[in-house]
Order: C-alpha cells, then structure tokens, then sequence
C-alpha cells in the first residue's frame, strides 16, 4: 500500500519505519528541513532500541523516504497518517492546532478518496473537528479514521510489529477494509484489531494511559504506607500481582511516573471530565500522588541529614524518564536535581543515553560523569533515579572505594535488601525496611 505519514516524531518515524517493514511504500513528511535532511542522509535522529536497523533497511530497499513535500507525499498515498504533536495548551487541554493546521493543508491538495488516520492523542471529538475541516474545504471524499498508538519509548518497534490490539476508530466500511489489510501482518499471532467508533477510540488511548498511571500511582501509595507499617512492597506487589484480576505489570513504585504521555494525557482526560461537568476525582488525586512522589527521593536524602544537604555532594544515577530513551520530558531526575540544588548541595550525574539532553536544558548547574564510577568521586551518598540494566549489578567494591560513605537512596529498587545490609550500607528505597 501507498502510505504517507505526516510529522516524524517519535511516533512518525516508528509508524512510518515498521509499516515499511512490511513492505508498503512509505513516504514520511515533515516542516523541519535539517531533520528531513538527515534522515535522507540515513541518520535516525531519536534514539529507539531497534529502529535503526529497520530505518536503514527500508531506506536501502526504496520503501522508505522522507520529504518537506506535503503535495508530493500524499500525491499517490492512499492512506495519510496524522502524527502530530498535541501539547497541552494554557489551560491543559491539548492543543490540536498542528492536526487542524495539517488536514487544512491536505484538504486543499487531495483529488482522490484517502483515509486520514490520526495516529496523535487527541481529545474525544477531534475526528469530527478534522472531518469539518475537510468539509469546508474539499468536496473529494475522505474517512476520519483514530487509530491511538499504544507504543512504549524503548520498545516502540517491539510494541508496533507485535501489538496486543489494534484499535481503529471508524465507521466507514471502505476505511475498515484498507485499515485490516493494513494492519494484518501485525497481528498474525491473532492479537485483535478492535474496530469501534472515532469517539471511544480516542477515549480509549487515554483511559489506557491514565490507567496505567493510576496503576503506578496505587502502588507507590501502597509503597509509602509499607514503610511506615514495616510492610516489604516487593512481597505485597507479588502478592496482589499473581491475581490475574491484577496482573504483573506496571506494579513497580518508584519516584514517579514522568515522559511524555502520562502526564500529559492524565491531565487532558481531567480537563476533558471538567468541560463536561464531571469531575474526574481519582485522577484528580493521582496527579497528586505523582507530583509529591517525584521528590521523594529528596525528602528521604532530607530527612537523612537532617534537612541540612548545605555543602553536600551527591552522585545521581539515571536522568531519563525511563531506561531505553534519551527522553527527559517530566523526569523525576529534573525535580530531584533542581530541590537538591535549592538546598545547596552539588551533583554529579551519569546516563548512558540522556546527558546531552540535560546538558541542553540546564548546562553547567550539574558536573557530568563519564561513566557511573567516575560519579561518585566525591560524594557523600548515590542516589539512583532510572533502573538502567548498567547499574543493576554494579561492582560494589569499586562503589564502595569511590563512594565518600556508604549511602544509597535508590528510588527504583535495584538492589536485593538483605545484600546491601550484608555489605554494610545505609539503603534507603522505596516501600521496603530502610
Ligand atoms: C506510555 C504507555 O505505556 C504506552 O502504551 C503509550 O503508547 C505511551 O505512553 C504514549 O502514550 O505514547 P511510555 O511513556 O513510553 O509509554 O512509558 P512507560 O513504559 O509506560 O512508563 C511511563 C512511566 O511510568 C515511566 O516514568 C516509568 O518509570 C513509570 N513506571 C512504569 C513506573 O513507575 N512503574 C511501573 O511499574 C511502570
């Protein structure tokens, strides 16, 4: 099939790559010159465990390219992908002005039937507000079809070529038809494609999200209160998670959620429920919870030193929002480094993937590490923030000759209890004895 795929952020590129993959002819637009300029060159500017060697294959194999012709990419495409971004505005609801902006453009060059899929988040009812504009503008007929992604950063391939479902948002049978062919190669396993209408389509992709922030968001209360009554989470959330009713994932607390999405999204479905008269309260009380647990961290290091950090030097582990991803959009390690800084005490930092980005935002208020060791020179206690696999298994004698003590606030729960109390430290983590 002929696909072409409007704006190449992360869920773009991952769109248009893997469905090249399975051999449609994939042409991906984009208004920024120098990365389209990039890309054309072969170079993937995000970082994505596993889309390189697809972008490349696909490059190679004339399946996939990238262009700043709109006019020219959606020409021959018989189905447009709309992946936009959609950031919150002044008053928290998303701002579609990037997708309205984008079908605008396309209704004024299309001659022949197409699909318009809006891959974004987008509020319930946006398919309806891009169908007008279609309508004002075009008499060639076209089906609004959603279709959210469901794509993780640093397994979006994964997620794309093996999803759990498809869901698909339309009512037209002819857009039913193309979006199944399109689709069928990714769900061989016999994961479904979920077809409903544009309505509950986008508001299934923030029901999930903001069930999934909800999810953590229980358990990192659970994980407080377990410190408090002498309860080990670990235990609690194997117990609760064997019920299938419950389920494994997403049941390990932390300093937060952060990323691009949950919060986002968490916040738009509440102004959502607001604009209708309801007042979503559990997701009121969820952003919260979220908001206190990202510097929880800080407050345990407070508590520590007895609310005097003044002079103290400290080695942070993990600047991303969450292994895989170079991407700092809300990390907790941004709160952790700004109230430690308030404090006055200094840092030094260590991420395999993300210290440019930090670097880009708050330049020189931290010192960058080369590698984790080199971390904690100097400092009077390691605080891990981002369960990378590096710092799992770390060389404890190498920390221990570095570290100025032995003291460790991990806000992900990397290290086995009974070893680090074996080994001598002070390891203060999340729901579990300190
Ligand atoms: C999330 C969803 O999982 C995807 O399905 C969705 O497509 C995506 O948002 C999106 O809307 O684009 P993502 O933000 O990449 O994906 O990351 P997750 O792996 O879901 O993690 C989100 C946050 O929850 C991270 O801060 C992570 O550290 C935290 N988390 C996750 C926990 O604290 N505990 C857990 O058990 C799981």
């Amino acid at each position: 099939m002929k696909i072409a795929v409007i704006g190449t952020g992360y869920v773009g590129l991952v769109t248009g790559t893997c469905l090249a993959e399975t051999g449609n002819d994939v042409i991906c637009v984009d208004i920024n010159e120098a990365k389209v300029k990039k890309m054309q060159d072969g170079q993937v500017p995000i970082y994505e465990p596993g889309l390189d060697l697809l972008f490349h294959r696909n490059i190679a194999q004339d399946r996939l390219k990238f262009t700043t012709d709109l006019a020219m990419a959606i020409k021959d495409a018989q189905i447009i992908f709309m992946a936009l971004p959609t950031p919150p505005g002044g008053d928290g609801a998303a701002d579609l002005s990037y997708i309205l902006g984008a079908a605008k453009d396309i209704s004024k060059l299309i001659t022949d039937y197409k699909v318009i899929v809006n891959k974004s988040t987008v509020p319930v009812g946006t398919a309806d507000k891009v169908r007008a504009v279609f309508s004002e503008n075009t008499d060639v007929e076209v089906d609004v079809v959603s279709n959210p992604e469901f794509l993780r950063e640093g397994v979006a391939v994964e997620d794309f070529m093996k999803p759990d479902r498809v869901v698909v948002g339309t009512t037209s049978e002819r857009a039913k038809k193309l979006m199944a062919e399109l689709y069928g190669p990714y769900v061989r396993q016999g994961n479904p494609i979920l077809f409903m209408d544009e309505r509950s389509s986008e508001l299934t992709k923030y029901a999930a999200n903001s069930f999934l922030a909800t999810k953590i968001t229980f358990m990192n209360e659970i994980a407080n209160l377990c410190e408090l009554v002498g309860a080990d989470v670990d235990a609690v959330r194997k117990g609760i998670g064997s019920d299938s009713r419950i389920g494994k994932r997403f049941l390990f607390p932390g300093v937060g959620y952060g990323g691009s999405c949950f919060p986002k999204d968490v916040q738009a479905l509440v102004k959502s429920a607001d604009e209708n008269d309801y007042h979503f309260a559990i997701l009121k009380s969820v952003m919260d919870v979220n908001e206190k647990q990202k510097t929880i961290l800080v407050e345990k290091v407070l508590k520590y030193y007895a609310n005097n950090v003044q002079g103290k030097h400290f080695a942070l582990w993990g600047l991303a929002f969450k292994p895989e991803t170079d991407d700092i959009r809300e990390a907790p390690a941004l709160y952790i480094i700004d109230a430690l800084i308030k404090h006055g005490a200094t840092l030094t930092v260590f991420d395999p993937e993300a210290m440019a980005n930090v670097k880009a935002l708050i330049g020189d208020k931290v010192n960058y590490a080369e590698n984790a060791y080199d971390a904690l020179e100097n400092a009077d206690a390691l605080l891990i923030v981002t369960e990378w696999s590096v710092f799992r298994n770390p060389d404890f004698e190498r920390l221990e000759s570095t570290l100025k003590n032995k003291v460790i606030f991990d806000g992900r729960n990397l290290y086995d209890l009974e070893k680090m109390i074996d080994l001598g430290y002070y390891y203060n983590s999340i729901g579990r004895k300190q």
